[in-house]
């Protein structure tokens, strides 16, 4: 069997798909710099899945290092998830994030095209929607009116790749809109290890859970919406993962730019997750309410009409497994990798 690089594999998001891969017969080479992840992540794929994964700890721009892999690698697809993700540090530092997020993606495609490897899932996000306030959202809402440089690298790399594409139609180009990914895998031994204090809702709640944290602040409670709080589409990671393992063996046999949500269509509100949580894990969640956050919308969710008629992808598990198995990666790690 060919093989899948995937950057950023040892991420939050990427490591889950690593195992999905592997798990589905893929050979997967993973290049990861370590900059927002720990070396940890890869022994853990390699626990779970029995499987010798292929690990550089290389920087996704730089083309000398990227050229290395795909000599050494007969690489047939990449899904590339490398590149900075916290929105507010890329309102504080956005040379920073133009700068990797872009150049990750320019440095990858030159050296695909030097090797003739033609086929790439981008990991993009439902932040491109911006502000646009119509839900569900579906693929061919307007995209843009971003609010921070973070979902502008998401819309611009899109942009990028989507005229890599039309300058020769070979490519194979999936932009994969994530909502909102939770959870861990069922084993606990990957999830998310984010650095200092979160900003996403549910390790705030696992932390809290576990002592580290002391209460949940909740952003909003005068949204439009049945609570008053936010609503988002909530997807379990493993569900992310297996949307991905799709996503690669569509765009290896396709060709063409496709734009496809990957999001469960359900929204929940933050008072919801609480309760879900404190109900999957009898554990009691102290929190407070707080002014809105800025940039945040009141509802967001998606259609998912597109990816189970293109990727014949659902997700599959419900709120309180998203719950259970965050709990579960928590405890066992309470401190992280
Ligand atoms: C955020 C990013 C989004 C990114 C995604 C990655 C913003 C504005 N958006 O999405 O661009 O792609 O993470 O996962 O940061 N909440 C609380 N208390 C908390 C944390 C969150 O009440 O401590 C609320 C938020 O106000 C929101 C909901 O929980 O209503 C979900 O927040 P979060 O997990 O940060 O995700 P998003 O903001 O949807």
């Amino acid at each position: 069997m060919f093989e899948v690089l995937v950057t950023g594999g040892a991420g939050y998001i990427g490591s889950h798909t690593c195992v999905s891969l592997l798990d589905a017969g893929f050979s997967v080479v993973i290049a990861d710099d370590l900059s927002n992840s720990k070396f940890e992540a890869i022994s853990r794929i390699r626990s779970i899945t029995g499987n010798k994964v292929t690990f550089y700890p290389y920087d996704v721009t730089d083309e000398i290092e990227l050229e290395k892999i795909f000599t050494r690698h007969s690489i047939r697809c990449v899904v590339h998830f490398a590149g900075k993700k916290a929105v507010g540090e890329s309102v504080e530092m956005p040379l920073e994030y133009y700068r990797t997020n872009l150049l990750s993606t320019i440095s990858l495609t030159r050296v695909m095209k030097r090797h003739n490897v033609k086929n790439i899932v981008f990991s993009s996000s439902a932040t491109v929607y911006g502000n646009s306030k119509k839900v569900p959202y579906s693929e061919t809402a307007p995209t843009g009116n971003c609010t921070n440089p973070y979902a502008w690298t998401k819309w611009m790399n899109e942009r990028i790749l989507t005229d890599v594409h039309r300058s020769d139609p070979d490519w194979s180009v999936i932009l994969l809109r994530y909502f909102n990914p939770v959870g861990a895998h069922p084993s606990g031994q990957i999830g998310e290890d984010p650095l200092g204090i979160p900003n996403n809702l549910f390790p705030y709640v696992t932390q809290v859970a576990v002592g580290k944290l002391d209460r949940l602040p909740i952003f909003g409670s005068d949204y439009p919406t049945k609570d008053g709080t936010g609503v988002r589409d909530f997807i379990h990671v493993m569900d992310l993962a297996e949307g991905h393992v799709s996503a690669v063996r569509k765009c290896i046999q396709d060709y063409g730019v496709h734009a496809i949500n990957l999001g469960s269509g359900k929204g929940y509100s933050v008072l919801e997750v609480l309760h879900a949580f404190e109900e999957a894990t009898g554990k009691e969640i102290p929190h407070y309410f707080c002014p809105r956050r800025e940039g945040d919308v009141a509802v967001s969710y998606a259609s998912t009409k597109k990816a189970a008629q293109e990727l014949r992808w659902r997700a599959q598990r419900d709120l309180r497994e998203m719950c259970q198995d965050a709990w579960n990666w928590q405890k066992l790690n309470p401190l992280g990798y």
